[in-house]
């Protein structure tokens, strides 16, 4: 058996930023006029109907609220249009952060961004949200999830919320694919050593020279048992059927026959 070389947790970080600030101009090439376009309409949102309900039930009028990278900020600003009150996002590239910014002058709204890695977010910002926010494509960017739930907890007011929306691990087991490709079981659930792909273009599938990302399987369990350790309780979760990125429509093209993804409602203890 041949031994792998994987990078440690923080060198896996230090590339995966540089990957996506290295894609960021890519994505705007892409999105960024439509999106500037939709935002300069009063109360454009990019948020489904589930999750505006998650929203309405948590009361976000008037609350504060973090995204945690929050990538261009579409997001949060839709959560803005919704009432939110101070609205914070953060992601690591300062690329997509001015992105972000871009939209939310966009739109009038007064969201801030931050840019830096999500672990050393500074304390300044302790204690402050009612809600926090994770949307798909987040969790697995995490060498380890503990310190990642140890940010949110401090980022968090006692009794706040924090609604993930991620992708079902399960999804990592198979090779993603176009509607005809096969569907491959390929990797285990319980898989330790991180991904290794080279390019992020997931809106226009370019290749380009790319420093090599670093992403990371955690198995439901893992998720739920770094959530409780950091001090979160589960208030709820939801495994759906729905294809929410936009990388499985091998799997999505055979029906509701397994989670796709999951929606975890926390509550700080
Ligand atoms: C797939 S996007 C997910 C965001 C959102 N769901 C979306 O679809 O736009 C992942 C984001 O996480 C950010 N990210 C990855 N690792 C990070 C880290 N260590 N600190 C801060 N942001 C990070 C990236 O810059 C990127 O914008």
């Amino acid at each position: 058996m041949t031994k792998q070389n994987h990078p440690s947790g923080d060198a896996a970080v230090r590339a995966n930023l540089e990957a996506w600030e290295e894609v960021a101009p890519i994505h705007a090439g892409h999105n960024q006029a439509d999106l500037l376009r939709a935002f300069a309409r009063p109360g454009h949102s990019v948020l489904d109907e589930d999750t505006k309900a998650t929203f309405a039930q948590l009361g976000v009028a008037g609350k504060s609220v973090a995204q945690l990278c929050c990538n261009n900020g579409r997001e949060l600003v839709s959560l803005k249009a919704l009432g939110a009150g101070r609205c914070v996002g953060f992601d690591g590239s300062p690329a997509f952060v001015e992105q972000a910014r871009e939209l939310n002058a966009a739109a009038g709204q007064d969201c801030e961004f931050v840019a830096g890695d999500i672990h050393a977010v500074p304390a300044q910002y302790d204690g402050s949200f009612d809600i926090l926010y994770v949307t798909i494509g987040v969790l697995t960017w995490m060498p380890d999830l503990r310190a990642f739930f140890d940010v949110a907890a401090r980022l968090a007011k006692p009794g706040g919320h924090f609604l993930i929306e991620e992708q079902h691990p399960i999804m990592h087991m198979i090779e993603p694919g176009a509607p005809d490709a096969p569907v491959e079981w390929l990797y285990s659930y319980f898989q330790k050593h991180p991904f290794a792909e080279e390019g992020l273009d997931y809106w226009g599938e370019t290749t380009y020279e790319a420093t090599t990302n670093y992403s990371y399987q955690h198995t439901m369990g893992d998720t739920i048992n770094a959530a409780i350790a950091a001090g979160f309780d589960i208030v709820r979760l939801d495994e759906r059927p729905d294809h929410i990125s936009n990388t499985w429509y091998n799997v999505e093209k055979q029906g509701p026959i397994m989670p796709m993804s999951f929606d975890l409602l926390l509550r700080r203890r």
